[in-house]
């Protein structure tokens, strides 16, 4: 069957099921060929929570780009110890690193959209690249109402430029959702999120958010709103 149709097959028979149910189909019919991208972000420790639950060895990995927060590395920590796993890290190629370090110094993607792209190129894409090769689907923690540049994405799509099934459970769950998971499952979670951090990347490029701001407004703020994928989601 060809892939398309696999993917609106897939939709329609999973639209009406909740997030728990979709994730356990997923991982019945591809088992470790799906994994889950997580950056520790509560819509991933939701998801890292449902697949665990399901099954102990199922595929959660990382991406650590080198520049990311300490409250980050606490909940990877703890995660990895309440669930006793180790979730997969894939780390950017250090020859890379050391060429971008050269050409645009430590900070230089404050400087234009072009560095900060050739910097998440580096550190993200690259290695998302890797981490997704061998694998038939890509479950992620994206929801529909996070941002602009969100809003139609659907449950299950194929992406071209990972040549994957990209698989999004949460997509239309609230935050309200996300958080009322945590709170009854006990899920540990990233404190930057009790100070005003509702969406968490790297530390130089992600700040706090005030009251009634836009949830991803504190990434990459010096940039346009349409503009705010790294190239991890973009079209
Ligand atoms: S981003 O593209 O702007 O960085 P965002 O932080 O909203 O993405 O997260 C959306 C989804 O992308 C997450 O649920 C997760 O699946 C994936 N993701 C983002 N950052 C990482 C990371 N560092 N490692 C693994 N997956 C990530
Ligand atoms: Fe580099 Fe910032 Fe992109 Fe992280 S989010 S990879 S620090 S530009």
């Amino acid at each position: 069957m060809e892939v398309l149709e696999k993917v609106n097959e897939l939709n329609e028979k999973l639209k009406d099921n909740s997030a728990e149910e979709i994730v356990k189909f997923f991982l019945n019919e591809y088992k470790n060929d799906a994994a889950l991208s997580s950056s520790f972000g509560a819509e991933d420790q939701v998801l890292t929570h449902m697949m665990l639950k399901f099954d102990q060895n199922a595929n959660i990995f990382t991406l650590d780009t080198g520049r990311l927060p300490i409250e980050t590395y606490s909940v990877m920590d703890n995660t990895n110890l309440k669930y006793n796993i180790k979730v997969n890290v894939f780390f950017p190629k250090s020859e890379d690193v050391e060429k971008l370090y050269k050409s645009q110094g430590i900070n230089g993607f404050y400087e234009s959209i072009e560095n900060r792209k050739a910097c998440c190129n580096i550190r993200k894409i690259e290695p998302l690249k890797r981490a997704l090769k061998p694998l038939k689907v890509w479950i992620t923690g994206l929801r529909a109402s996070q941002s602009v540049t969100r809003v139609d994405m659907p449950l299950v799509e194929w992406d071209d430029n990972f040549q994957v099934i990209k698989v999004n459970p949460l997509i239309s769950w609230s935050e309200e959702d996300v958080w009322n998971f945590i709170k009854t499952n006990k899920v540990p979670y990233n404190k930057l999120h009790d100070q005003g951090y509702p969406s968490i990347g790297c530390a130089p490029c992600t700040r706090a958010v005030k009251e009634g701001e836009d949830i991803r407004s504190g990434r990459w703020w010096w940039e346009n709103p349409e503009h705010k994928e790294c190239g991890l989601h973009a079209k």
